[in-house]
């Protein structure tokens, strides 16, 4: 047994869920473990944590998660987080358990909610996990290969249907605020537009133009990604249609772009920062996120890390474009 400066932790997942959190929770259950670290489940998150709805994990009980999409700890957005009297009560569940460390997986709320923690006395250490990739000090966020792999599949469908009626296609994906997805699944299917909260104009007299320049070139569809921050897709495509003369039809994505087995690097990246998680606990280091950076795996402190921002890659979104704009129909 090693000597891990804590003798018990919880793990919770938080906010929207996203594959390749087991793989996650059963690094840092199994790592724990091995250290002779006692393990504790918190279910729902925050709101687990709060109403004091836990569970002990032991090795077995996480065995063939890795697999799985979801969260077998359950997840919530809890609101009672931004309370005094629910933080308080967060941190009175883990004094009640013996829990001298936390792993909180999850987006910006939850590490918001592991700095006030963390801020009261417990240990914490953030693991990324959201499909948005929108959390800037880490170039890898559990959940957002398999989530665009899972699109990107889904618009292939779209695609094939689109083009046999000769139609445009709106297919809006998921992401919040941040167009990452949208970028690179629109890149990945070679979408002729691809519409980012970033940076869109709202200017549609320039896509219309573009559909009707590609149709004249023998374009036979026209792929349109739009990131939800956009959202409106139907309304969009009634405008389209209107203005056009060509059938237009929105999709949009929507859950099941956050369900499914994770892929192969969400799987190996997750193990890797669950374990890392504990490792730090173990170190006895707290108020840490753990984060993906020049293809390394990185401890950065929480607050500084949450301060950080980043923008899409000018490279890409302009790729995008050029690829979009030269090869149709010439
Ligand atoms: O953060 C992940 C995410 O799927 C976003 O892309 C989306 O905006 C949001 O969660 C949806 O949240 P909910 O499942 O709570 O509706």
């Amino acid at each position: 047994m090693e000597n891990s400066k804590v003798k018990t932790i919880g793990i919770l997942t938080s906010g929207g869920d996203a594959p390749g959190m087991n793989a996650a929770i059963r690094a840092a259950t199994r790592r724990a473990i091995g250290k002779g670290i006692k393990v504790k489940g918190i279910l729902k998150g925050y709101d687990g944590l709060i109403h004091n709805e836990i569970r002990d994990l032991n090795g077995r009980d996480v065995s063939e998660i890795v697999r799985r999409g979801g969260t077998i700890l359950y997840s919530a957005r809890c609101m009672d987080m931004h309370t005094e009297e629910g933080l308080e009560r967060a941190v009175k569940t883990c004094r009640d358990n013996g829990i001298d460390g936390l792993v909180c997986i999850g987006g910006d709320g939850t590490f918001r909610g592991a700095i006030a923690l963390s801020r009261r006395g417990i240990n914490t250490i953030g693991v990324p996990g959201t499909i948005d990739l929108d959390i800037a000090c880490t170039e890898y966020t559990i959940g957002f290969d398999s989530a665009c792999n899972t699109a990107m599949e889904a618009i292939d469908k779209v695609l094939d249907t689109s083009t046999s009626h000769e139609r445009i296609s709106i297919i809006e994906v998921m992401g919040r605020n941040a167009g990452y997805i949208a970028l690179w699944c629109g890149i990945a299917v070679g979408a002729e537009d691809i519409l980012l909260p970033e940076i869109y104009d709202y200017d549609e007299e320039q896509i219309i133009d573009h559909i009707i320049t590609t149709r004249k070139k023998g374009k036979r569809h026209h792929i349109i990604i739009n990131a939800e921050g956009i959202g409106h897709s139907q309304a969009m495509a009634k405008r389209i249609e209107a203005a056009t003369g060509i059938n237009a039809r929105a999709t949009i994505l929507g859950h099941m772009q956050r369900g499914g087995s994770p892929t192969c690097r969400d799987r190996m990246y997750a193990t890797v920062m669950g374990a890392m998680a504990v490792d730090l606990l173990a170190e006895g280091k707290s108020s840490r996120v753990v984060a993906y950076r020049d293809n390394d795996f990185v401890d950065l402190d929480f607050e500084e890390a949450l301060k950080m921002t980043r923008n899409l890659s000018e490279y890409e979104v302009d790729l995008a474009k050029a690829l979009s704009y030269n090869i149709s129909g010439d």
